[in-house]
């Protein structure tokens, strides 16, 4: 990928799933790497070490994007260790199963929290730095096809991705002038930590890939390619759109 080499990337909840896949492969095309987590360390490490393997470098910070401190230490440590930074990706993500009816208040704010309060508060913290220095930048955030499509049962979840979705329009707007792209890339079924109950259910697995075109559960680095695209110099003049990787998951439809 054109102009990543010595661009400095924030990847957060990079310990594991997408986000280690995407960390990892910013790291091989030269980019520098925030490896934000929150959780276990040993996630973090390997990504670390796989980002070392390939000739580059990468800085591990524990922060809980849910909570304004740590995510004001998250952007000065970019700024300490690798003097600015170029790039953001929002990809930390929860999500919980419930129905409507038997949701908490609980389970709700920490979806909110995660996937929209953190990634909101963290773009602002980014984009007033890139904005005191009058540098330009790039912005993704890992939605879901669920911006979009429904998922019974998911009802939190869909409201954090949908406002992600929101967001990221009126950010492509508000930080164009800027110089700032803003783009949310869409992934269907990745294997991943997140969805871990439903590899291990036989049915349910074999439902989800009945609706899946290419008939394969998605991953970590078919998501990354397009991520590492999207930050490069290619995509200059992309901004404001969300990019699905779903294997055609959201255009599925067949009367049987
Ligand atoms: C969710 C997964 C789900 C996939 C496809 C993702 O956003 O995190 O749990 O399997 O969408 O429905």
């Amino acid at each position: 990928m054109r102009g990543l080499k010595a661009k400095v990337a924030i990847v957060t909840g990079a310990g594991s799933g997408i986000g280690q896949g995407i960390a990892k492969r910013l790291g091989c095309e030269g980019a520098k790497v925030i490896v934000d987590y929150v959780g276990t360390p040993e996630g973090a490490e390997e990504t670390e070490r796989a980002i070392q393997a390939t000739g580059g470098e990468g800085e591990i910070v524990r922060a809980d994007i849910t909570r304004l401190d740590d995510v004001n230490c998250l952007i000065d440590t970019a700024w300490d260790r690798f003097g600015s930074a170029d790039i953001l990706i929002n990809n930390a993500g929860v999500e919980k199963k419930s129905e409507f009816w038997e949701t908490t208040e609980k389970d709700f704010d920490e979806v909110m929290n995660v996937n929209l309060r953190g990634a909101f508060f963290l773009t602002q913290a980014f984009v007033r730095r890139l904005r005191d220095a009058k540098k330009p930048g790039r912005i993704v955030n890992i939605s879901s096809v669920h911006e979009d499509m429904v998922f019974p049962g998911f009802d939190s979840y869909v409201c954090s991705k949908g406002a992600l979705r929101m967001l990221m329009r009126n950010l492509a707007v508000e930080l164009g002038p800027l110089g700032i792209t803003v783009n949310n890339v869409a992934p269907g079924a990745i294997a991943t930590p997140i969805n871990k109950s439903l590899l291990e259910n036989k049915q349910q697995l074999s439902a989800l890939l009945n609706n899946i075109p290419l008939a394969r559960m998605g991953t970590p680095d078919d998501v990354a390619g397009l991520v590492a695209f999207l930050v490069s110099d290619d995509a200059s003049y992309i901004s404001g759109s969300t990019f699905v990787v779903d294997g055609g998951l959201m255009r599925n439809y067949r009367e049987q």
